[in-house]
Parts: structure tokens; C-alpha cells; sequence
């Protein structure tokens, strides 16, 4: 489906099941199909949406791409979907999409699942990192970007033993419009520092982490889960940054218990 927000902007998204509502939001360079298996697997638990955020997938790729912009347009597709509150799902960017909500569009946040992210801005170190990804696709192109980002984003189990899920993901990125993923890497550059914002999050919270994450190691996401008050944490192992596309089962059963448990449907 597209959904022209009232700015102007076209947006995709997709929709699956019935029940609570939960908002998948995916990370850079992704986009929704990253959530094929848990529109699958967790139509019984809720009704799941997962938009293409702007320049991704199939919406518009229009600026301004700041992580508040993203996060305004989807509480503009709750809007137009008549949702009051969803549940917010966000894998690594999509985390930093979810806080900017909770902080933009508190009324409209159910619940978090936060899932290869974390809540500290970059390091001018992490920001001069991007620059240069930058530099990389305007010189290279995405396919090059995807070919590269493949080998960091899953985890050592799927490089070795799902050969096909990692050239799936490599092809899932490779499609993205150069303009969004620089986009991307603008808004991720210039984001807000989420630290002081875990101690105000008072709904339910759950952390999945991959064990073989190495760009935001589990450790990490565990201090992360610590710091949000009452929030559950998930280790999944034999995955990596990508836990919800490489270990599908285990991500829809720890989501579908969370859910089950704090609304209690499905
Ligand atoms: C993502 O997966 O969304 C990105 O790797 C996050 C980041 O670069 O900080």
C-alpha cells in the first residue's frame, strides 16, 4: 500500500494480522521486506505494519532525512491508519526512529522492542565512519555498499551455516535508492543522544539482541535493557545484527510472549 502523508510525502508500507498494533521499523540500508517473517509469524500476536521509511523500499525518496522526520512520518501513518498506539518495533536505526517517538509521540507508544540498537549518538569517530560511507556509495554505489554491509550485518553462524539469508539480506540492501542511504547516514550522523531518555520510558520494553552482533555488541544491549526501568531482555544465539531475518522463530517467539504477557491477546 501507499499513503500519501499530509506533507506530501508517499509512503509504503504493508500490514498483516489482527490484534494490538505493532510497528516494525526497519534499519539502514534496509527496508520493510527485512520483516517478511515476523508479518508471517506474528499475524496471530498483533497486527503488524512495516512501512519503508522515507527513501527506502518503495516511498518516497524526499527529504528531509533526520531520525525526528522519520519518526513524524510514522506517527503520520498511524494517523492515517486510525491507530491510536502500537507497539514500536525498531532493529538498529528503527531503535533510534523508536526513542525519537517516545520522546515526539509519547501517547502514541504502547510498548518498545528494541532489537540491535542502542541509545548513545555517534563519536565524531563514528561520525567521520559515516562520512566516509558516504564517499563510498557516491563513489562505489549501493550494490558495492551491500556487498560490504552484508558481511558485518549478520553474524558468524549465518555467514557460515545460511548462505542464502545473508545473499537475500546483500540483495534486499542493494536494491535501496542512493538517496535514502545517504540520507540515512546524514540523519544517523546528526541524531540525538537517547542516554537520558531510557530512565522516562515507563511501558513494558523488551531487548532482543543477537550474540554475534559486532556492531552493537549484546553486552551493550544488555546495559541497554538495564537502564530502561522493568525492561526484559533477549539473547538470541547464532545471530548477529540482524537477529529478526536470521533467527526469525526465536525473535517471533520472544516477541510473541512479550506481547502475549503485557497485552495479553493472541
Ligand atoms: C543499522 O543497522 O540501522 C545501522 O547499522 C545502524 C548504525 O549504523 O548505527
Amino acid at each position: 500500500m501507499i499513503t500519501t502523508l499530509p506533507g506530501g510525502t508517499r509512503l509504503a508500507w504493508e500490514e498483516s494480522g489482527s490484534g494490538p498494533a505493532l510497528l516494525l521499523v526497519h534499519g539502514w540500508p534496509h527496508d520493510r521486506t527485512l520483516w517478511h517473517a515476523q508479518l508471517n509469524g506474528l499475524a496471530t500476536h498483533a497486527r503488524c505494519i512495516a512501512p519503508d521509511l522515507r527513501g527506502f523500499g518503495e516511498s518516497e525518496a524526499v527529504g528531509p532525512f533526520t531520525i525526528e522526520q522519520y519518526a513524524d512520518d510514522l506517527a503520520a501513518l498511524l494517523d492515517e491508519l486510525a491507530i491510536s498506539e502500537a507497539f514500536v518495533c525498531g532493529l538498529s536505526m528503527g531503535g533510534y526512529v523508536a526513542f525519537a517517538m517516545w520522546r515526539r509521540h509519547r501517547a502514541r507508544v504502547r510498548g518498545l522492542v528494541l532489537t540491535g540498537t542502542r541509545a548513545a549518538a555517534d563519536t565524531p569517530e563514528q561520525r567521520a565512519g559515516r562520512q566516509r560511507l558516504v564517499e563510498f556509495v557516491q563513489r562505489s554505489g549501493v550494490s558495492a555498499l551491500a556487498a560490504q554491509q552484508m558481511e558485518r550485518m549478520v553474524g558468524a553462524t549465518t555467514l557460515e551455516s545460511r548462505e542464502t539469508l545473508g545473499v537475500a539480506l546483500r540483495d534486499l540492501m542493494a536494491a535501496a535508492p542512493a538517496e535514502g542511504v545517504i540520507g540515512g547516514q546524514h540523519a544517523m550522523m546528526a541524531r540525538a543522544d537517547s542516554t537520558a531518555t531510557l530512565a522516562t520510558i515507563d511501558v513494558p520494553t523488551l531487548v532482543i539482541a543477537g550474540a554475534e552482533d559486532t556492531i552493537i555488541p549484546a553486552d551493550e544491549q544488555h546495559a541497554l535493557a538495564d537502564a530502561i526501568p522493568g525492561a526484559r531482555f533477549v539473547e538470541l544465539a547464532g545471530a548477529g545484527h540482524v537477529s529478526p531475518f536470521e533467527r526469525p522463530s526465536a525473535f517471533n517467539l520472544a516477541v510473541g510472549e512479550f506481547l502475549e504477557a503485557v497485552h495479553g491477546h493472541g
